[in-house]
C-alpha cells in the first residue's frame, strides 16, 4: 500500500513513521510513504501557499492552487486506484468501518491541512474523502495522517506477527478488550486474577468475553446496540463464575 503525503512540514514525518511496527513494514515493502513539501507547489518565486480568507476572519487559508496542483502531480506518479484524502476535523470520524473502507485502495493520497484548514473548492473537486481522528482540533493534519497510516498498516498482511492480534484487539470484537497481566503474578501484593493462571483454555476464554463486556457496559456504551441485553449476558456470566 501506497501513501503519500502532502504536508508544510515533511519533518514531522522523520521518526513516528521509521520504527519498530510501521518501520518494519516500510522495510519489508509492505507499505511505502512518500512525502510532499506543498511549498514546491505554490506558483510564485514566494513559495505562497496562504492567504486571508474571503469574507474576512482569523488566520490563514490554504490556497487552492497549490493544493491542486500538488494532487495532480503527485497523483500522476502512482498506479491502479487512488483516493485523495483531506485530514479535517470535520470529516468522516475515523473508525473501523472507514479502515475497512479504505484498506483495499492501494494508494492514498493524504493531505495535511494547516492554519484554519483548506479553500472549499479544493475540498469540493480534488478530495474523495475527509477524515477526522477525533472531536477535537489539532494544530495541522500531519498527526492525524500518522494515524491513518499506522491504523492501516496494522491491518495489511504480515505486518503484525499474528493476524489473531486484530481479532481480539478492542473493536475487533465489536466490544473493547479485556484487561491483561504481565509478569510477576504477585506485585506488591495486587494478585493477578486466578482464572489466568488455572490453564484451563476454555475458562479464560470465556472470562475475557465476560470481561470485554464488562468493560464496554462501563467505559463505552454508545458501542452496545442492546445496552439491557447486554446488561443480562454479563449477570448470567458472572453466575458462571461465581462458584469460583
Ligand atoms: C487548526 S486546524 C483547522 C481547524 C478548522 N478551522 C476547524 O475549525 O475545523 C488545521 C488543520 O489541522 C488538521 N486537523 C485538526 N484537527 C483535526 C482532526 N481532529 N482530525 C483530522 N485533522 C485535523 C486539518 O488538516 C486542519 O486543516
Amino acid at each position: 500500500m501506497r501513501f503519500d503525503i502532502i504536508t508544510l512540514f515533511p519533518g514531522m514525518f522523520d521518526g513516528p513513521l521509521d520504527d519498530s511496527i510501521i518501520g518494519r513494514a516500510r522495510e519489508n515493502k509492505i507499505i511505502e510513504i512518500f512525502l510532499h513539501d506543498l511549498r514546491r507547489y505554490a506558483g510564485d518565486n514566494h513559495r505562497t501557499v496562504d492567504s486571508p480568507p474571503f469574507g474576512g476572519g482569523a488566520g490563514m487559508l490554504l490556497m487552492p492552487g497549490p493544493l491542486f496542483e500538488a494532487v495532480d502531480q503527485v497523483s500522476s506518479q502512482t498506479e491502479g486506484e487512488s483516493r485523495t484524502i483531506a485530514m479535517s476535523a470535520s470529516g468522516r470520524p475515523l473508525s473501523e468501518e472507514v479502515v475497512a473502507d479504505l484498506i483495499g485502495c492501494p494508494n492514498l493520497i493524504l493531505v495535511c491541512g494547516r492554519y484554519e484548514g483548506m479553500d472549499e473548492r479544493f475540498l469540493q473537486n480534488k478530495v474523495n474523502d475527509e477524515i477526522s481522528v477525533g472531536d477535537f482540533v489539532l494544530s495541522g493534519g500531519e498527526l492525524p495522517a500518522m494515524v491513518l497510516i499506522d491504523v492501516l498498516a496494522r491491518q495489511l498482511e504480515g505486518v503484525l506477527g499474528s493476524s489473531d492480534s486484530l481479532k481480539e484487539e478492542s473493536f475487533g470484537t465489536g466490544l473493547l478488550e479485556y484487561p491483561q497481566y504481565a509478569r510477576p503474578a504477585n506485585y506488591e501484593g495486587w494478585e493477578v486474577p486466578p482464572v489466568l493462571l488455572s490453564g484451563n483454555h476454555a475458562k479464560i476464554a470465556r472470562w475475557r468475553e465476560m470481561k470485554s463486556l464488562e468493560r464496554t457496559i462501563q467505559r463505552r456504551p454508545d458501542l452496545l446496540t442492546d445496552i439491557a441485553f447486554a446488561k443480562s449476558q454479563l449477570e448470567n456470566m458472572y453466575k458462571e463464575f461465581a462458584d469460583d
